[in-house]
């Protein structure tokens, strides 16, 4: 286990067009363990691997129903409609509101290269686009609508 550093703000590999995952060795193993240990300290729901400052194509998410893996996602399908609050691993502290899909279905592989599908809703359906945004060099600030101001501890 492996907590990697989190790049931040304007650290300019979150603007970068991730690669397409080619290899499924043991370093790729590796490093999902790594992102997966590094969100979980952090107490995030999903992290993409540019956030620890890899280049790649692979996210990792965890909204509380188990660990999910996506290497070289792609979403296929999305449908409704969702207004709520999201946050960042990579902003930490700021929050905003965000119109997200309500249900969508992702293609990707697993860390062995299996192709398989995964349909989300709710926080699922936010958190996989939000990562996979990531793997695009979009980070979430650019689709805030309304900042939400946090409650300072007194
Ligand atoms: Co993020």
């Amino acid at each position: 286990m492996a907590i990697r550093q989190l790049r931040k703000h304007d650290d300019e590999i979150l603007r970068k067009r991730c690669k397409e995952v080619k290899k499924f060795d043991e370093k790729l193993g590796i490093l999902l363990d790594d992102m997966y240990d590094t969100m979980t300290k952090a107490e995030g729901v999903g992290l993409a691997a540019p956030q620890v400052g890899i280049i790649k194509r692979a996210v990792v998410i965890d909204i509380g129903e188990g660990r999910i893996e996506l290497i070289n996602p792609e979403i296929i399908e999305s449908s409704g409609s969702q207004n709520g609050s999201e946050g960042c691993l990579s902003f930490p502290g700021i929050f905003g509101e965000v119109e997200r899909p309500m249900n969508v279905k992702v293609k990707a592989q697993d860390r062995h290269g299996n192709e398989f599908e995964l349909e989300g809703t709710e926080l699922l359906a936010r958190a996989i686009c939000h990562e996979c945004d990531h793997l695009d060099g979009h980070v979430f600030t650019e689709k805030v609508t309304k900042y939400i101001e946090q409650q300072q501890d007194r």
